[in-house]
């Protein structure tokens, strides 16, 4: 069959198929999980858009520079020009499709948010993504029912078609039936994070297992600043998973403390007056880090949410409350809550260009596996955001290409599945070295440790190899920026804002930087 061949059913591979389905362009969806089961579901506090429903004077240009701010200048300026100048018109069209956004005089309300000065943040509820994704569903169903859309669900990535050097379609096996089955067309890689590569660290789903990336960079395709691991503050452990704890709790007035000499220490409080609660997500997790391991403070770092009022629960954090009621047996309306920092998101990834093009020709990627929009540090909210936009863009960028796909011979990197104890081994050793406070010592014991690993070949052997990447990077990285702290490189290096490539040349690790893009002359002086 041909076709756009889209690997993932989440926010990206969903408007990356809209976006085709409504200009006629032929696609097929194929994911590991249906789209009832992604990554997205998971998504609670909300979506970014400058659209000044609030009267606060918000600008597209605030939203770009508080994303760059944020992400310390490490993201491709063009690429979170468009993200930021769209947003707006993204949030319009998910109206349109029924996306239950609190309103009010008929517009989205918007929260507060980390790293934003101003209220940014539309949200349904604490479910926006929920909400999100079964309005896209659904637009999409529409176009199924035409046959513009095919949908392969529970199907397993396992390789690409290449034809001299170019991707020319993708290979699938039915995870029920075994059957092998092969699409032809330009493809993007939608497949979300690499939790399963820290699987009881993370609040992100392990059915997003990283196979697809680890089987790709085996392959040979760029990837992007791999060191950057977004650590969010607020999570809650539950039977061997990290549970968010959404920032929209702290957005809505929720406070952070830890006792010192039988006081409360409102610590974020007091040591950023300006933001508080609310600084990006990499300041606070490593402030709770550090006031843990303070010598004069006890216990955990508590969210002491008592505070809000009986409306904030009832109309936008319901489905919080419930969860933290259910899972912890105590009510956060009562009760400040015990929290601590967990991988939730990475910014690094498959390296895309501003079109979404990977370093393989006919190869896109986007969503949370692609690197892109979010530098060396992500805002809540801008995750949605560029899971839709960059969906979009890569799918207008193929619109407007006109040179055919056509040939190629299988290149098979998945034959079976990944080894269960290998995969713990390499995530004790990974999060042994990539935490919220890095050294070389750490790293390089890392290393060390992975290389006595023993592997049969394939996707282990893949996995490793990016594993290795992973560690290779952050030892590279010889600065702290954002997520990435090194306690040897306290502080950030400007000749080191660049962009950190890694790849897998005849089974061998490559690194180097590459200058980020200089912004287009168009966009000065906006902000
Ligand atoms: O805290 C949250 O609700 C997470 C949002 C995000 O990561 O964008």
């Amino acid at each position: 069959m041909d076709g756009v061949i889209i690997i993932g059913a989440g926010l990206s591979g969903l408007s990356a198929a809209l976006t085709l389905a409504e200009h006629g362009k032929r696609c097929i969806l194929v994911s590991a999980q249906p789209s009832e089961r992604a990554q997205s579901v998971l998504a609670e506090g909300g979506i970014n858009a400058a659209a000044d429903t609030m009267g606060e004077g918000d600008s597209t240009a605030l939203h770009y520079e508080d994303t760059m701010k944020g992400g310390v200048y490490l993201a491709d300026p063009n690429a979170v020009e468009g993200l930021t100048e769209n947003a707006p018109m993204i949030l319009k069209k998910l109206t349109e499709l029924g996306v239950p956004f609190n309103i009010s005089g008929g517009r989205p309300v918007l929260r507060n948010f980390g790293g934003q000065k101003k209220k940014r943040t539309a949200y349904a509820k604490s479910s926006t993504g929920k909400m999100i994704m079964s309005a896209l569903t659904d637009a999409v169903r529409r176009y199924e029912a035409k046959g513009i859309v095919t949908r392969y669900p529970h199907h397993i990535f396992m390789g690409l078609i290449m034809s001299r050097k170019k991707c020319t379609g993708a290979v699938f096996r039915d995870s029920y039936s075994g059957k092998q089955l092969m699409f032809h067309g330009r493809v993007i890689v939608c497949c979300g994070g690499m939790n399963g590569f820290f699987p009881e660290k993370t609040t992100g789903t392990t059915a997003n297992t990283g196979d697809v990336q680890a089987q790709l960079f085996a392959l040979g395709t760029e990837f992007a600043n791999l060191e950057m691991i977004q650590y969010h503050p607020t999570t809650i452990g539950i039977s061997g998973k990290r549970c968010l704890v959404t920032e929209a709790a702290r957005g809505e007035g929720g406070r952070l403390y830890i006792m010192r000499g039988g006081e409360r220490w409102y610590f974020m409080e007091e040591k950023y007056p300006e933001l508080k609660n609310l600084m990006p997500r990499d300041v606070v997790a490593r402030e709770m880090f550090s006031v843990r391991r303070s010598a004069d403070t006890e216990g955990e770092v508590m969210l002491d949410m008592t505070g809000l009022s009986a409306e904030v629960w009832q109309k936008r954090l319901p489905d919080l409350r419930c969860e933290i009621k259910e899972q912890l047996g105590i009510d956060p309306a009562d009760v400040p809550v015990p929290v601590r920092e967990g991988i939730h998101y990475f910014m690094g990834g498959i390296y895309v260009d501003e079109h979404h093009r990977t370093s393989v020709v006919g190869l896109y990627a986007a969503g949370e596996c692609a690197c892109q929009y979010h530098g060396a540090n992500r805002l809540g909210g801008n995750s949605m955001l560029g899971a839709i936009y960059g969906g979009r863009t890569a799918a207008e960028d193929i619109l407007g290409s006109k040179d055919t796909v056509q040939g190629g011979e299988p290149v098979i990197t998945e034959q079976t599945a990944a080894s269960v104890k290998l995969v713990r081994e390499i995530s004790d050793i990974l999060s042994s070295a990539l935490g919220i406070v890095r050294s070389e010592d750490e790293i390089s014991a890392a290393l060390v440790r992975l290389d006595g690993l023993r592997c049969g070949g394939g996707l282990d052997k893949a996995r490793l190899s990016l594993a290795r990447a992973m560690l290779m990077s952050a030892l590279e990285r010889r600065e702290s920026r954002g997520a990435h702290f090194r306690e040897d490189y306290s502080k950030p290096d400007e000749a080191m804002r660049r962009t950190l490539i890694a790849r897998c040349k005849d089974g061998v690790t490559e690194l180097y930087f590459r200058e980020l893009p200089e912004r287009r002359a168009q966009h000065e002086g906006k902000a």
